[in-house]
């Protein structure tokens, strides 16, 4: 069994006395696929993405079980930042800003070119490394390519390819040109089979091949809900670093002048535009302006961890994270209460530490493939904690009922919201957060996984 994704299980930099230190890849994806860590008979081949991968790559460091390709840098950054997260990632996300964006001119065309490069050496790779009738699964919008490649160099193997990221509508697919948009379809239907986080992403999905293809061409699509890993995350929340931390957050947050500790409001995400994290905050602001009661007795926890830096639109909106949370305790602040505590280094222990200091989790993004943050968040909260989730977001479709609905961007009904998680009696917030940790933990890492490679081997016989 093989799987194919961008990012892998760890990233190396280089330290000072040149040797290689290792560092766990971050987001949805690599925590979901982490499950197969344990597995001896899984290969995961993924790209390096930095100076210290390809000095790993040289130096024939490495996890077993992981095969690092060390594809031209200049070619990577072109897929990677040029196609793969300025394009097809702000399409299924809807992130442009259409009267100036996007332009597909001759640099697109050129970016297209590496990306289709990049594709190639995965499918090429993987076509090397597969035993005969071996079941590889492709992971995200890096690799749309693939499976019609590796379709054409081993037509023996299972291919499947799983989304982890939302599928646009056909109006808004449409953005792409036509023969690039006919090139994703037709290189993800080279897959035996297609995965989807939720029901939604998978119709937008089959709607754009009626539309722009001949349909689904045989096919098989499927949902599957990647929930979260409750063993390892209960254990890990309870480690002498997480205990540290939560000492050092408890000491951030303080206490209402009553003498009563002091609410949290707690968000965790990449520094990403689809994360909502500016009209989070802006929601906060209004409640501090609409509920003056609140003041000096809640605390916004945000953690904005860094990510594609090499995009300036990335470093923008980093930069407006850090301006808006800032104005926010100039202007409510007192010398007792910093309103908005917000940490931009990436610290997974720290993390933690405020998932169970939850009293309010704020999760909003604009769009959101599944969104793990709000499945950890009630799971781990030690105070039962109530969960504002953006209805865009793929988790609503499994939360929904026991989370407060907020639509991403309406700040004042956010407001509203974050008003009434925090307001809510204790009883019938530890109710709701034992019901969204149920559904939350529905779906373990480990069985989503397997999940998809029993349908991929079910196809299989069917086939024969
Ligand atoms: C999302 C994507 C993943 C990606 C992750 C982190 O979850 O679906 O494919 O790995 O974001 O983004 P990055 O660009 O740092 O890999």
């Amino acid at each position: 069994m093989l799987v194919a994704s961008n990012r892998g299980p760890v990233s190396y930099t280089v330290g000072e006395d040149g040797s290689l230190r290792t560092r766990r890849g971050g987001g949805g994806l690599v925590s979901g696929l982490s499950a197969i860590g344990s597995d001896a008979d899984a290969l995961w081949v993924c790209s390096a993405l930095s100076d210290g991968d390809r000095e790993a790559v040289r130096r024939g460091v490495g996890e077993d079980g992981v095969r690092m390709l060390d594809i031209p840098a200049d070619v990577h950054a072109d897929a990677y930042n040029g196609i793969a997260n300025s394009v097809l990632w702000f399409v299924h996300h809807m992130l442009y800003q259409t009267p100036l964006e996007p332009v597909f001119d001759a640099e697109f065309r050129r970016q297209w070119a590496s990306y289709e490069a990049y594709n190639r050496a995965f499918a090429e790779a993987l076509a090397e490394e597969a035993a005969p009738g071996a079941a590889v699964v492709v992971q995200d919008y890096h690799l749309t390519l693939v499976p019609g490649l590796l379709r054409e160099l081993r037509p023996d193997l299972r291919i499947g390819h799983f989304s982890h990221t939302p599928w646009a509508p056909p109006e808004y697919f449409r953005l792409l040109p036509d023969d690039i948009a006919g090139q994703v379809l037709r290189g993800m239907l080279g897959a035996d089979r297609l995965g989807f986080l939720t029901r939604r992403w998978a119709d937008a999905f089959t709607a754009c091949c009626e539309q722009f293809a001949d349909g689904l061409s045989g096919t098989a699509i499927g949902v599957h809900g990647l929930g979260t890993d409750a063993d390892f995350l209960r254990g890990r929340a309870h480690e002498a670093d997480v205990e540290e931390r939560i000492v050092a957050l408890r000491e951030e947050i303080g206490t209402a002048p009553d003498g009563t500790p002091r609410k949290a409001v707690v968000r965790v995400d990449r520094t990403e535009l689809s994360k909502n994290i500016v009209r989070g905050l802006l929601a906060y602001r209004q409640l501090l302006d609409d509920r003056p009661e609140w003041r000096e007795r809640v605390v916004h926890v945000a953690f904005a961890y860094p990510s594609r830096q090499d995009l300036a639109v990335y470093r923008d909106y980093t930069a407006e994270v850090q301006r808006v949370a800032e104005e926010i305790n100039e202007r409510y602040g007192t010398p007792d209460w910093r309103p908005v505590v917000l940490h931009v280094k990436d610290d997974f222990a720290r993390s933690l530490a405020a998932y169970r200091l939850a009293d309010v989790a704020l999760v909003n993004p604009i769009r959101d493939g599944m969104n793990l943050v709000a499945k950890e968040i009630p799971l781990l909260s030690e105070r039962g904690c109530a969960l504002v989730l953006s209805r865009e977001a793929g988790a609503y479709e499994e939360l929904g009922e026991d989370a407060i609905a907020v639509n991403p961007y309406d700040v004042v009904d956010t407001a509203r919201a974050l008003h009434e998680g925090l307001a809510m009696s204790q009883e019938e917030r530890t109710g709701r957060a034992g019901r969204l940790a149920g559904a939350a933990t529905a779906l373990p890492p480990q069985q989503w996984f397997l999940d998809q490679l029993n349908a991929l081997r079910d196809l299989r016989d069917e086939s024969r």
